[in-house]
């Protein structure tokens, strides 16, 4: 049996969704946060200590100032629907990202629904927002390099350096899924993602559901993980 402490979702697809149904890209975000609100509760009977989802990329600021705003809207949306059934389920919310750009009133609401769940101890719903892998890479030498200075730190290894990342209290990442079919990492937890199994799916994220997790799941379980050892069962 892998362990799986921390799942990664890059839930990708809402806009495909939204098209195939003509429907504007904006329903597709909005089904999308229903799917998550299921994939939390389920994920968190599942005993998975740690959900991570990418839901807004320091690159996402690109799109029309529609979509982001409505984006900016859905932790509204989320947590005023789910924050009781947060609550009941034991969850607890994290951020991780650049908050400085994220409007005050986004901030507010994400801030709010933390602050709530803060003594809570099942599932970790971790919002990736604002968030870019090399942005917080970049943030953390930075960190570091003014530790070093003011004498702070001085011997900086692997073990040293995860301390300044946004994840220094979270478990390692054992699977990421990617919905939507792509094959790239769209600069999501690049440093924390170095041995984790990656799971591809064709399903677009407002069609996940609690069925396609097993799935993905099931397909984890019969990868043999051996963090760049030699596998033993391979005859080469
Ligand atoms: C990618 O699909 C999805 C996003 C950029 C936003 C994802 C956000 C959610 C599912 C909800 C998050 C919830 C909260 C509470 C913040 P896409 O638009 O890139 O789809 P496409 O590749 O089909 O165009």
């Amino acid at each position: 049996m892998n362990t799986l402490n921390h799942l990664a979702i890059i839930m990708d697809g809402n806009g495909r969704w939204a098209k195939l149904k003509g429907l504007p890209r904006t329903a597709g975000h909005y089904k999308g946060v229903e799917v998550l609100r299921s994939i939390t509760i389920y994920a968190n009977s599942l005993g998975i200590k740690c959900l991570t989802v990418y839901a807004f990329s320091t690159e996402n600021w690109k799109r029309s100032e529609d979509e982001v705003s409505y984006i900016m809207s859905l932790p509204k949306i989320f947590f005023a629907s789910y924050i009781k059934e947060l609550m009941e389920n034991n969850v607890r919310v994290m951020i991780i990202g650049d908050r400085e750009k994220i409007p005050s009133e986004t901030m507010r609401v994400i801030d709010d629904a933390i602050e709530t769940t803060k003594n809570n101890t099942g599932l970790i719903l971790n919002f990736a927002f604002n968030y870019g892998g090399r942005d917080e890479i970049v943030r953390a030498a930075k960190a570091y390099a003014k530790d070093y200075a003011d004498g702070k730190k001085t011997d900086l290894n692997e073990e040293s350096f995860k301390e300044y990342l946004y994840t220094r209290d979270l478990p390692e990442v054992d699977l990421l899924i990617r919905t939507g079919s792509e094959m790239r990492l769209s600069n999501f937890l690049l440093y924390q993602l170095a041995y984790s199994e990656f799971v591809v799916i064709d399903t677009l994220w407002p069609d996940f559901n609690n069925g396609v997790l097993d799935q993905c799941i099931e397909e984890y379980q019969n990868r043999k993980r051996n963090f760049g050892g030699r596998d033993e069962t391979k005859s080469h």
